[in-house]
C-alpha cells in the first residue's frame, strides 16, 4: 500500500505564511507589503525596498538616509575573499563563484550564527553589498583587468556598474539596474526563497541559507533561465528564423526559457513592466534589433502557447535590460541573487518570527522486506 497522492513539484502546497509578497498568478498582481510592484519600480529604490523587505514598513526619510549609510559601511570585502575571488580558475561561472564565496564570509563575521533579528538584519546588509563586490571583482579578476573598489558615495546599482567597469556609473544604467533590483527583490515562495527557508528552519545561519538560495537561483528552471534567453536568442538571430526555432524547439519539446510560471498563467507583471522598460533603453542602447527580436518571440509563443498560459517571465525582458544596460550574460544571474538576497533575508526572519523546522515526508513507494543478497550472486 501506498499513499502517493504527492503533488509533483509540490504544486498548490502552501508551506508557509508571508507578508512580504503577495503573487496573484491569475491576475497577473505582485505586492511587496501590498504595494504594488509597479509603484515600487517607478518611485522607489532597491535600498529602501530592502528595509521594506526586512522591517515591513517603509522607512521615514531619515530612517532610510540611516539604514543607507549602514549599507555603505559594508560594502568593503574581507581582504581573504577579495584574494579568493582572484585566485578562482577564471573560466568558473560567477553564479558557482558567488556561492563559494557569499559561503567563505561566514569566517570574516565574529557572530555568524546569530540569529536574532538584529543579527539576521546586519548580515543581510553585509550580503546585499559584499555580493556585488564578489561579482565585480571576479568578473575583473577574470579579465586580468586592477580591481576597482566599491564607492561608498554610490548606490548598489551605481556600485555594481562602477566595479564593473571601472569609471563612473551612467546615471540611466544605474537608474535602469536599481530598477530591476526592485523587481527581482522577492517573489513568494519560489523554489530559491524556499530553500533558505528550509535551511533556516533548522537555525543555521544566514550565510548556509543564503549559499542554499544562491545554489537553487543557479538553475536554468529558475534564475538561470535569464542567461539561457540571451543565448537563446542569438542562436534564434533574425527575425525570418523565429517561427522556425521555436516550432521545433516545441516539437522536441524543448523548454524556451523565459517562457512559463508555476503561479502566473498570465502575464508576469514583471514582464509586463520591463518589456516597457527595456524598449526605451534598448533603443537607446543601440539593441533594437534585440528588443524587436524577443518581441517576435512573444508573438510567436503567445499564439501557440498562449492558451496553455505560457507567457514571458520575468526572467524574458530582463534579459534584454540587462544586455542594454552593458552587463555580461554570464554576470544576468548574479545580478538576480544580489537582489533576491533581500528576499531571502526578509523570509528568513520572517520564518525565524515563528519557527518549527520544515520536515514534510516522502510517500515510500519501494519494496519491503527484500533480502540482502550477497556479492557473488547480484
Ligand atoms: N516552453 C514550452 N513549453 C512550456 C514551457 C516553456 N517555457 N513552460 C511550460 N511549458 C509547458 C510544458 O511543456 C507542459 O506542457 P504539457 O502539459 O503539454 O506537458 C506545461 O506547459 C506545464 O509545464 P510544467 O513544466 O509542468 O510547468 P512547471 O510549473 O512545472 O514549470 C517552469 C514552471 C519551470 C517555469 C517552466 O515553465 C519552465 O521550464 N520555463 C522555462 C524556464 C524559465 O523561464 N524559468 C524561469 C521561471 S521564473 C523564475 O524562476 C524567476
Amino acid at each position: 500500500m501506498t499513499e502517493s497522492n504527492a503533488p509533483k513539484g509540490l504544486e498548490g502546497v502552501i508551506a508557509a505564511e508571508t507578508v512580504l509578497s503577495y503573487v496573484n498568478g491569475t491576475e497577473g498582481i505582485l505586492e511587496y507589503l501590498g504595494i504594488p510592484i509597479d509603484q515600487l519600480a517607478t518611485k522607489s529604490t532597491f535600498e529602501e525596498v530592502a528595509f521594506l523587505l526586512w522591517h515591513k514598513r517603509l522607512p521615514k526619510a531619515a530612517e532610510l538616509k540611516d539604514f543607507t549609510a549602514q549599507l555603505r559601511a559594508h560594502y568593503t570585502l574581507p581582504t581573504p575573499v577579495k584574494e579568493l575571488l582572484q585566485n578562482i580558475p577564471p573560466k568558473t561561472a560567477p553564479m558557482h563563484v558567488l556561492r563559494t564565496a557569499v559561503s567563505y564570509l561566514a569566517s570574516f563575521d565574529e557572530t555568524p550564527d546569530d540569529i536574532s533579528p538584529e543579527g539576521l538584519r546586519e548580515k543581510g546588509m553585509r550580503l546585499v553589498c559584499q555580493m556585488p563586490a564578489i561579482v565585480a571583482y571576479f568578473d575583473r579578476a577574470r579579465k586580468k583587468l586592477p580591481l576597482v573598489d566599491p564607492d561608498p558615495d554610490l548606490n548598489i546599482a551605481g556600485n555594481i556598474l562602477y566595479m564593473i567597469n571601472g569609471e563612473a556609473p551612467d546615471e540611466t544604467m544605474a537608474r535602469a539596474l536599481d530598477v530591476c533590483l526592485i523587481l527581482h527583490a522577492d517573489h513568494g515562495l519560489n523554489a530559491s526563497t524556499f530553500t533558505s527557508r528550509v535551511i533556516c528552519s533548522t537555525m543555521s545561519s544566514v550565510y548556509g541559507a543564503v549559499t542554499g538560495g544562491i545554489a537553487a537561483l543557479h538553475g536554468q528552471l529558475h534564475g538561470g533561465a535569464n542567461e539561457r534567453v540571451m543565448y537563446m536568442l542569438r542562436e534564434i538571430g533574425s527575425a525570418d528564423n523565429v517561427t522556425k526555432y521555436l516550432d521545433e524547439a516545441m516539437a522536441t519539446k524543448k523548454k524556451i526559457m523565459g517562457f512559463g510560471h508555476r503561479v502566473y498563467k498570465t502575464l508576469d507583471p514583471r514582464a509586463t513592466f520591463l518589456k516597457a522598460f527595456a524598449k526605451d533603453l534598448a533603443d537607446s542602447t543601440g539593441n533594437h534589433d534585440l528588443y524587436e527580436l524577443s518581441t517576435m518571440v512573444e508573438e510567436v509563443m503567445t499564439a501557440r502557447v498562449g492558451s496553455k498560459g505560457i507567457y514571458p517571465n520575468v526572467d524574458f525582458y530582463s534579459a534584454t535590460t540587462y544586455k542594454s544596460i552593458g552587463i555580461e550574460i554570464d554576470m544576468f544571474t548574479p545580478m538576480f541573487a544580489i537582489s533576491r538576497v533581500t528576499g531571502w533575508v526578509g523570509h528568513i526572519l520572517e520564518q525565524n518570527e515563528a519557527n518549527r523546522i520544515m520536515r514534510p515526508r516522502a510517500a515510500y513507494i519501494g519494496p519491503h522486506n527484500a533480502p540482502y543478497v550477497p556479492f557473488d550472486e547480484r
